[in-house]
């Protein structure tokens, strides 16, 4: 039976399916946008199906879910923009996506949560994450829930988004927040294969499972680290959130394809790190480091791919 991705396209979705059809697993690819899909899978498109639909639209997830045995959901917003709100994509689409697995008699839910998410949380975005996650725990399906901390990896927005905005930012860049705020980088390789791991082992039905990488940064040193992935020199001015927050609701009014938005600016005082990281605890492996040759990809990022995704909203990995 064939197993369904959401969000296939996007930066972790692409990787799911990539790694699906590498274990010779039947998968059928759910996407929003076909161009976009075609970009991201096209070295597997022979090999899987790739199916429109829109998790805003309940009407449009019927046809994906035949002879699905499992449904491994990745669509979520870290940005609202236009109609696609937290509360319609986020929480709303779970909702539909699960509800439209239940009807066709799918079994197993594979929910790509997010360390943090609490629908008890005054953040919207973590709220909204949170709020989906329990709709999906109070169902009786077989779930399973994925919770990273920032995914690092070829595509990434966050990490990616500090080399662009480096690209452009000439001798002094900020030290954001004074740099305290605290991640553990996870590669996008390590979240997938815990993605496989869930679905081969029942063991993990019923489980929230936290998934980091080795260390806890604090985000100055990812900013030293992306720039020495650069190859560049800056000298680092701490700057308060509150004094960036003016700057971060200029670029939402203006840039289509905004690095940041305030939500997002917010989450800065949450740390993000992940004491019980089940990569380690639960499936005994050893997690990428967010360091050397695993972020040399943040080398790729040329200056006429930067202003497309600032100004355009491109897609340009
Ligand atoms: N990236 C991280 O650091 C991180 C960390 C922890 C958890 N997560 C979770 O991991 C999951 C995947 O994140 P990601 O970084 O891969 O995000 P992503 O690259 O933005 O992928 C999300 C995908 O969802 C699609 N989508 C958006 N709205 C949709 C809609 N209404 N109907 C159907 N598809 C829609 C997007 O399509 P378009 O491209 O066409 O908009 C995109 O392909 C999310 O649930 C996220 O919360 C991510």
């Amino acid at each position: 039976m064939t197993i369904l991705v959401t969000g296939a396209a996007g930066f972790l979705g692409n990787q799911t399916v990539k790694r699906l059809v590498a274990l010779g697993r039947p998968a059928r690819a759910l996407v929003r946008k076909r161009a976009k899909a075609a970009l991201r899978l096209a070295n597997v498109a022979e090999q899987i199906e790739i199916v429109e639909g829109d998790v805003t639209r309940p009407e449009s997830l019927a046809p994906a879910m035949r002879d699905v045995s499992a449904v491994i959901h990745t669509v979520a917003i870290a940005m609202e923009k236009g109609g696609q709100t937290y509360d319609s994509v986020n929480y709303r689409g779970t909702v539909n996506v699960l509800d439209a697995a239940r009807s066709a008699g799918v079994r197993r839910f594979i929910n790509m949560s997010q360390n943090g998410a609490s629908s008890r949380l005054p953040y919207r975005f973590l709220a909204s994450k949170g709020r989906a996650q329990d709709y999906v725990a109070a169902s009786d399906m077989d779930w399973t829930a994925l919770r990273p901390s920032a995914i690092f990896g070829p595509q990434d927005e966050f990490f990616n988004t500090f080399a662009r905005l480096l690209k452009i930012t000439p001798l002094v860049f900020p030290l954001i927040g004074g740099g305290k705020a605290e991640f553990q980088p996870v590669s996008v390789y390590d979240v997938v294969e815990a993605v496989i791991r869930c679905l081969d082992d029942d063991c993990t039905i019923g489980a929230e499972l936290a998934l980091g990488g080795p260390e806890v940064l604090a985000l100055g040193e990812i900013e030293r680290r992306i720039i020495r992935a650069l190859n560049t020199r800056r000298l680092l001015a701490p700057v308060p959130v509150a004094l960036l927050r003016p700057a971060v609701i200029l670029m939402q009014a203006l840039l289509p394809g905004s690095p940041v938005s305030t939500s997002l600016l917010d989450l800065l005082a949450v740390a993000n790190t992940v004491p019980d990281n089940a990569l380690v605890s639960r499936f005994g492996m050893e997690p990428i480091a967010f360091a050397g040759e695993h972020i040399r990809y943040l080398n790729d990022n040329s200056l006429g791919d930067t202003l497309a995704k600032f100004f355009r909203n491109a897609t340009v990995n």
